[in-house]
């Protein structure tokens, strides 16, 4: 079933049912104010940091679900409606949400009153803009009171959840024109205060929660809309909030724009205060003059839409299959953006309290957006390396706000530091900036004991190296890409976290064939980059390592049909046909299979073949089979899940990729295809009420062939699904690669496909590419004709003149 459809068009998904299975949710903002949105107006906004600087209030968990929002009431007689169904599910005659790159308009439709709200955050402005749109299309004049919503927080998300003692006794409000100001600490610690705006005169307003609502009223229930009265009231501690109250007549057929503005200002010390105890708005009445009118805000909107309209022209193919093409060109991109602003750190599965930017994370998610933004590209990489320590150890994460390392999440995860090398090269491939790596670059934030990036790769290599266990196989530390095999954890303890609890090192012989097949695979790219900068013997030293690496994976990594897993802390196979359960991990088989570990052997081959027969189901390629059944607990986190889901046997969105890139270095592109189509969301749309989540991203996971509801998903939108899957699709099944000296021609496909056609933007030119089929073949290339002149290699060479240039394939 589904709950509305793609417009590809406008780039846009349209909601037309609200009863979505799980809210469906859209991001504005893409620099520094930040604001989440349901298809019914739920969620919250915040300046750069979801953790320290929430801006308005959410409630995870609710009942019911998704409750709290930026809200409009509608009185019309004794009908009380919301423009998104919620909060007040009144029934609508019509309605609709449109989420769209960076905007969302959500309009209802009662009695003849249609509203319509677009909701977005204009580039460079720390502030929401909700222009609102009421039309009457009754053939009578009509008398309509309008209120809007909004809840503050307390600005620390976390505290202000818990500190009640603290926080009911320090709301504090101003009141001035049609502005409501939250200014909560602003005469002590902070610098910073909210504000919430409307273009027009209000009849009233009230700032106090209680006041507003009744105190045991719902959202669909505030007293002062039932009674049609608002209270103007003054918020002294308790809840503040902010409701403008606005009375309006509209003709037959008129229509009305009401522009509000949600914005955050800060202060500098000397210029806090206009007068004692008043704020100074200053700054706010600038930002609110910006968008005082429609003709404004459409204009700020028309700037966003060129902003997209540039971003999504870099990569573009046109490959007949409209499923294919939108994701692609459209919500991969858009979602690879979102990873990049939030990480890990704000969605309707992350708190926002929890994470904050991941340094795995993060570099992954460099490969999906590197081609769109490579300068905050460049800026990201250098504040993930200044978090990382001397011997090449790393935070595990960092605030946004801070941009400084801390445990809050653990440490000690030994495949950290190899990421740093895949965000680098992959920077440099797209940028030709090789200069990157002599910038100096800080040690766990500290200045005094900077080296250039290019040392931190070193040091991110040799923490490999200087970190084998007794197989001379990679330790595995807490843990490796997988979260959840903590092989040192050894927890019985239901309180403690399996990421911050203790991490045994004493004695532990548990390695990871994973960061094996990793530290091959980066290893070799690291070599390579050394050999362009000149350093031969570091580049022999690398691969004469990463060569005793690939030995050490075949004498000990390989179980006879597929790679094992890793070693426990007793050095007992995980992931070995010896096991009970988990026999075989998906990990290892990609990572292996990528960096083509044995493939003249032919455990590549037995490697994948592995996987399709025991992992491969319905829904994608599951974690691990068999799946566990009871908690090991030399195992740890991923013996606690039952069966099915997470990092036990779940269809993990964000390692499928891994496999499929092993198919294609294989030659199999319709293995790939097909691993590929299975857990791509535009392909599951039909099936969105068994599927959940939004069919316009990807989740983290999809619940595999051995839980209860197989085809679940879960942890839409921040998954490192994103980026991968955008980096297999692009760079490894259409093969379109950019490389240190050009763009790398290399699709596998299946033998099916007649071809396709690519549009690339790279390094100041653009590349028209055709690929031909006409064979029926997956991979390999007879021809590359650039501009009419047949090329001896399958490399477009760099052109950088700001031309188009032509370039013909033919398998
Ligand atoms: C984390 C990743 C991790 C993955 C697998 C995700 O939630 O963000 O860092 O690799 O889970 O455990």
């Amino acid at each position: 079933m589904k709950y509305g459809y793609f417009n590809d068009k406008n780039r846009e998904y349209v909601i037309t049912n609200p009863r979505t299975p799980w809210p469906w949710i859209n991001y504005l903002g893409n620099e520094d104010f930040f604001s989440l949105i349901s298809n019914s107006g739920g969620g919250y906004s915040f300046y750069k940091d979801a953790k320290f600087r929430r801006l308005t209030r959410y409630r995870y968990n609710n009942v019911p679900m998704d409750d709290g929002g930026k809200y409009f009431y509608i009185k019309d007689g004794e009908t009380i409606w919301s423009p998104g169904w919620k909060p007040c599910r009144t029934e609508l005659d019509e309605y609709e949400c449109r989420h769209g790159m960076n905007y969302t308009v959500i309009s209802g439709e009662k009695n003849g009153i249609k509203t319509s709200v677009l909701y977005f955050v204009p580039l460079n402005t720390w502030a929401e803009v909700q222009k609102l749109t009421i039309s009457n299309n009754s053939g009578e004049k009509r008398k309509i009171q309008l209120f809007s919503f909004v809840e503050w927080c307390l600005w620390n998300a976390a505290a202000d959840m818990e500190n009640f003692q603290r926080n009911f006794s320090t709301g504090e409000v101003e009141i001035a024109d049609s502005v409501v100001y939250h200014k909560t600490e602003y005469k002590e610690r902070r610098n910073h205060y909210a504000f919430y705006s409307v273009n027009a005169p209000v009849q009233g307003f009230d700032t106090d929660r209680e006041s507003f609502f009744g105190l045991y009223n719902g959202f669909d229930h505030p007293q002062t809309v039932f009674d049609g009265k608002p209270r103007n009231s003054v918020a002294h501690g308790w809840s503040p909030i902010a409701s403008h109250y606005i009375e309006l007549e509209l003709n037959p057929g008129e229509s009305k724009d009401l522009v509000f503005v949600l914005g955050y200002i800060e202060n500098s010390e000397e210029e806090k205060w206009e007068s004692k105890g008043v704020i100074n708005k200053r700054k706010a009445r600038e930002i609110i003059d910006r968008f005082d009118t429609s003709q404004k805000v459409d204009s700020a909107l028309d700037e966003l839409r060129n902003y997209w309209d540039n971003l999504l022209s870099i990569f573009t193919v046109d490959s007949g299959d409209e499923k294919l093409d939108r994701i692609v060109n459209i919500w991969n991109q858009y979602q690879c953006m979102i990873t990049f602003c939030f990480s890990r750190s704000a969605s309707f599965f992350e708190s926002g309290i929890g994470r904050g930017m991941g340094f795995r994370d993060s570099n992954q998610d460099l490969i999906g957006f590197v081609h769109q933004i490579p300068g905050r590209a460049r800026e990201r990489i250098l504040d993930i390396a200044s978090t990382q320590f001397q011997d090449g150890g790393c935070y595990h994460q960092y605030q946004p706000l801070t941009k400084r390392g801390n445990n809050d999440i653990g440490g000690g995860f030994n495949d950290d530091p190899l990421w740093l090398i895949l965000g680098t090269t992959s920077y440099i491939k797209e940028t030709g900036d090789f200069g990157i790596l002599d910038e100096m670059v800080a040690f766990d934030n500290d200045m005094s004991v900077a080296r250039t990036l290019f040392d931190h790769l070193t040091v991110s290599f040799d923490h490999v190296v200087n970190n084998l266990g007794p197989h001379g196989l990679p330790l595995i530390g807490r843990a490796d890409w997988n979260d959840c095999l903590n092989l040192n954890c050894f927890s019985n303890d239901p309180n403690e976290s399996f990421q911050t609890t203790e991490n045994k090192s004493e004695g532990s012989k548990a390695e990871s064939v994973m960061i094996a097949g990793l530290f091959v695979a980066y290893g070799r790219d690291y070599a390579d980059l050394c050999r362009r900068r000149g350093r031969e013997d570091e580049a022999a030293r690398a691969l004469n390592l990463v060569a005793e690496m690939v030995d050490t994976i075949k004498k000990f990594g390989w179980d006879g049909e597929w790679f094992i897993r890793a070693y426990d802390f007793f050095g007992r196979k995980v992931g070995s046909n010896e096991n009970e359960e988990g026999k075989i991990f998906i990990e290892s088989q990609g990572w292996c299979t990528m960096a083509g570990i044995g493939s003249d052997e032919g455990m590549c081959k037995k490697a994948l073949d592995s996987v399709k027969e025991r992992l491969d189901c319905e829904q994608g390629i599951v974690l691990n089979n068999p799946a566990f059944t009871k908690y090991i607990i030399e195992y740890g986190e991923i013996s606690s899940y039952p069966a099915g889901y997470k990092e036990n046997a779940a269809v993990f969105c964000h390692n499928n990729p891994w496999i499929m890139i092993g198919e294609t270095v294989a030659g199999n592109g319709d293995r790939a295809w097909e691993y590929y189509r299975k857990i791509c969301p535009s392909y599951l749309e039909e099936i969105s009420d068994l599927h959940k989540t939004e069919p316009y991203v990807y989740g983290q996971m999809i619940a595999g062939k051995d839980a209860f509801r197989p085809g679940e998903a879960k942890n839409s939108w921040l998954t490192g699904t994103a980026s991968w899957n955008f980096y297999a699709i692009t760079q490894f099944i259409l093969g379109i690669r950019p490389d240190y000296d050009g763009l790398i021609v290399d699709p596998c496909i299946p033998g099916s496909w007649k071809g396709f056609k690519v549009v690339r933007k790279f390094r100041n030119a653009v590349y028209n590419i055709e690929v031909l089929n006409p064979n029926g073949k997956s991979k390999g290339i007879t021809e590359l004709v650039v501009d009419g002149e047949r090329q001896s290699s399958n490399v477009i060479p760099v052109f950088g003149d700001n031309r188009e240039h032509s370039v013909k394939v033919i398998l």
